[in-house]
């Protein structure tokens, strides 16, 4: 067994995640049929996200009844016990217009964390049954294997994830400018369209790093904790640790990290890097 899944709660993220997993991949049988509503424009919501997140609450709660939620459907609420230092953050299908197309690139993410620091993160492919864990201090997993940031050390050579800006066009320009420095100074770019999973991607080595502007917390908590107990490097655009807070993210293993993060500054607008 991983040691992050002798954790008693990451037994319970797991838990929760199988049963969501049970929702997502039976409704994906059948997508022509799903109810789907629009939040904003290019942002949607089926009623699998729901009965998926209502489903991880669910055992969440029943478990760890005083722990606060953080939930992509349900908002913030606090526990049993108003005062918890704990926190869920629950994105219970991060890629649902993948999911609403068919396109199989879709995942459950689950984090927990204790004074807003992040403590256990799990990213669950319900197609592919990977299921990515880590603890705080304990390594991450993919499976039951070990899983660590790639040896990548060359831009040139590496492969980098993304997400397109859709929904806030605020700073489409400087995200171009920056794409198009990257498009011919790395080996290549994949918006494959579920950042959850992108970041478990960085941190078992399948992309070298990551960059996307206006995540939610919720999108990209459970991944940032694969990929710092993967061996790996996260930060907003400054190069601080407040990107659960402004949502702009850069991410990847160190040498990658650091040769990304100056060619976003460069680019990048002050607005951006609040
Ligand atoms: C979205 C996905 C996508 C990212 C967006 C997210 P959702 O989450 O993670 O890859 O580019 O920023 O909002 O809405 O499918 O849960
Ligand atoms: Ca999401
Ligand atoms: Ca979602």
């Amino acid at each position: 067994m991983s040691s992050a899944l002798m954790h008693p709660a990451m037994n319970i993220m797991v838990k929760a995640a199988r049963r969501a997993s049970q929702i997502i991949n039976r409704a994906s049988q059948d997508v022509e049929h799903l109810k789907i509503t629009v939040k904003q424009q290019r942002d949607f919501v089926t009623e699998i996200d729901k009965a998926a997140e209502n489903a991880i609450i669910d055992i969440l709660r029943e478990a760890y009844p005083d722990y606060g939620i953080l939930a992509e459907e349900s908002g913030a609420f606090a526990g049993k016990d108003s005062g918890s230092e704990y926190q869920w953050i629950i994105d219970p299908l991060d890629g649902t217009t993948n999911f609403i197309h068919g396109f199989p690139q879709y995942a459950i993410s689950i984090a927990l964390a204790h004074r807003g620091q992040l403590t256990l993160g799990l990213v669950y492919d319900t197609l592919r049954n990977e299921m990515f864990t880590a603890a705080k201090g304990d390594g991450a997993y993919l499976n039951a294997r070990r899983i660590r940031v790639s040896k990548c050390l060359h831009l040139e050579k590496s492969l980098i994830g993304t997400g397109f800006p859709f929904k806030v066009f605020d700073h489409l320009d400087a995200y171009m400018n920056i794409f198009r420095e990257l498009t011919g100074k790395t080996s290549g770019i994949r918006r494959p369209g579920a950042a959850s999973l992108d970041l478990a991607y960085v941190a078992c080595g399948r992309l070298d790093a990551f960059w996307e502007f206006g995540l939610c917390p919720w999108d990209m908590a459970a991944g940032c904790m694969l990929i710092l107990e993967a061996g790996g490097l996260v930060s907003d655009l400054s190069g601080g640790g407040a990107y659960l807070k402004n949502g702009n993210l850069v991410a990847g293993t160190p040498k990658i990290f650091a040769q990304l993060l100056q060619i976003i500054q460069k680019h990048g607008t002050p607005a951006l890097s609040v």
